[in-house]
């Protein structure tokens, strides 16, 4: 790639500038591995691209997921390792997620045991600054010394925490824990000219503990190299064996699973109902088919649709839309061993009751029943979830972002007055 000046230099990558597109960077990852805050340093031939590669995998998924990055393009082997990212002001925090104990944290907390689970995840911030050794901050620290705003620390907290939800479903996708992570923020322009937080940095085997099966013994990560005093080239070797395998690991990532949700209504009357799943759905990047059956006037047709959807490949969650009876939800129900969400339309009847809440429904004829339609389609995206980070991370950031849509109308009600007190 074409790249302009030097900008900038950490103690394992290089920015330049970009002189193909407005406000971005290039950024190199090289071949130094470092611990104990630069004090230990060796060369490993080829890190550099396994960092680029780790990084890029990791930053793929988070994008995909929507959480805002830093990260715009490249990485892979066919990019020549480099990485096109936005330019940042970069905050310099370093923001700790920890789901299990280990590492410092022992140190500074010698009375928990090594492998403690953490309910809440617990979040950490250390001030950048190699000559103190990196300082823990509290977050009162950071707002205090203005490096941060008290909003922007509650973002960088958030989203630290919603990168690790995800990483750690990566992860566990391959029967590995994700122990804890590092990450940094920058602020970015964005298209309004605000300045918005973004997660920026690398993430690559230098930044978290990973343990396959749950077990420290087994550690895949930079430990390895950490807990060696004076690594010989064997050392270095088998250290550069992990990175390579992580590399290799992280790339499945961003794999889709081929999960997808058939919609099957009982009239084509409910085709705007079926139109608002399907939408739904498509925000969480779930495809979705439809098909019209009665279980009253075809039922071998319907039969044989529920049929072929069952032997379609890619996992699959049947939503039914019954119009005027639960017939076609019990009939799905009966016919498929997948699960089945029933989300009939509000205001029609079933049994002869008008279906005004899923608590008048008579029960028993779907895995679950769920009136509204974004709901229904969050309800099928958590099950193919299970075996789709993608779809996981969608799910994670869209309830993160209904949690703070509610927490913000609550802060408006609470404005002073004369700042609007209609909130949603
Ligand atoms: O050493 P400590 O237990 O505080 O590290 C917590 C996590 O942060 C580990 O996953 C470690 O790899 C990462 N870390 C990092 N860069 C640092 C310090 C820690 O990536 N400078």
């Amino acid at each position: 790639m074409n790249k302009g000046a030097e900008v900038g230099r950490g103690k394992t990558k290089v920015l330049y500038q970009n002189p193909g597109l407005a406000e971005t960077l290039v950024v190199v990852q090289q071949d130094s591995i470092t611990a104990g805050d630069g004090a230990k340093r060796h060369t490993i031939a080829g890190k550099g691209r396994l960092a680029a590669l780790t990084t890029s995998r990791v930053y793929r998924l988070l994008n995909a997921a929507g959480i805002p990055t830093h990260f715009i393009s490249g990485g892979e082997d066919e990019d020549q390792n480099e990485m096109v990212v936005r330019q940042c002001e970069m905050i310099p925090i370093e923001v700790v997620v920890r789901g299990i104990a280990a590492g410092s944290y022992l140190k500074r907390n010698p009375g928990v045991k090594s492998g403690t689970i953490f309910a809440p995840r617990v979040v950490e911030y250390f001030f950048k600054d190699d000559a103190r050794h990196d300082p823990q901050y509290t977050a009162e620290q950071i707002v205090e010394e203005k490096i941060a705003t008290t909003h922007e620390v509650a973002l960088m907290s958030d989203y630290a925490r919603l990168v690790f939800d995800i990483l750690a479903h990566a992860w566990r996708l391959q029967d590995v824990l994700l122990v804890d992570l590092k990450v940094e923020f920058g602020r970015a322009k964005s298209k309004d000219g605000a300045s918005e937080i973004v997660l920026a940095d690398v993430i690559d085997n230098d930044s978290w503990r990973i343990w396959p099966a749950g077990d420290q013994a087994l550690m895949l990560d930079k430990q390895i190299y950490r807990n060696i005093a004076a690594p010989s080239a064997s050392d270095l070797d088998a250290v550069k064996s992990k990175y390579e395998e992580v590399a290799e690991r992280v790339g499945r990532f961003a794999r889709r699973s081929g999960g997808f949700v058939s919609i099957i209504m009982g009239s084509a009357s409910d085709k705007g109902h079926a139109d608002k799943i399907a939408a739904a759905l498509d925000g969480f990047g779930v495809p979705s088919r439809q098909n019209v059956a009665s279980a009253h006037k075809t039922p071998l047709f319907a039969l044989q649709k529920v049929q072929q959807v069952d032997n379609m490949l890619g996992r699959v969650v049947f939503i039914t839309i019954a119009g005027r009876s639960n017939a076609l939800s019990a009939f799905v129900d009966a016919a498929t061993a997948n699960p089945v969400i029933a989300s009939p339309v509000l205001g029609s009847t079933w049994g002869g009751m008008e279906v005004l809440s899923s608590l008048a429904l008579p029960g028993g004829v779907a895995s679950m029943v769920v009136l509204d339609a974004e709901n229904a389609a969050l309800a099928a995206a958590k099950i193919l979830a299970a075996d789709d980070s993608v779809i996981f991370g969608r799910v994670v950031v869209k309830q993160y972002r209904n949690r703070m849509q509610i927490q913000e109308s609550d802060a408006r009600q609470n404005a002073p007055a004369g700042n609007g007190k209609a909130g949603a």
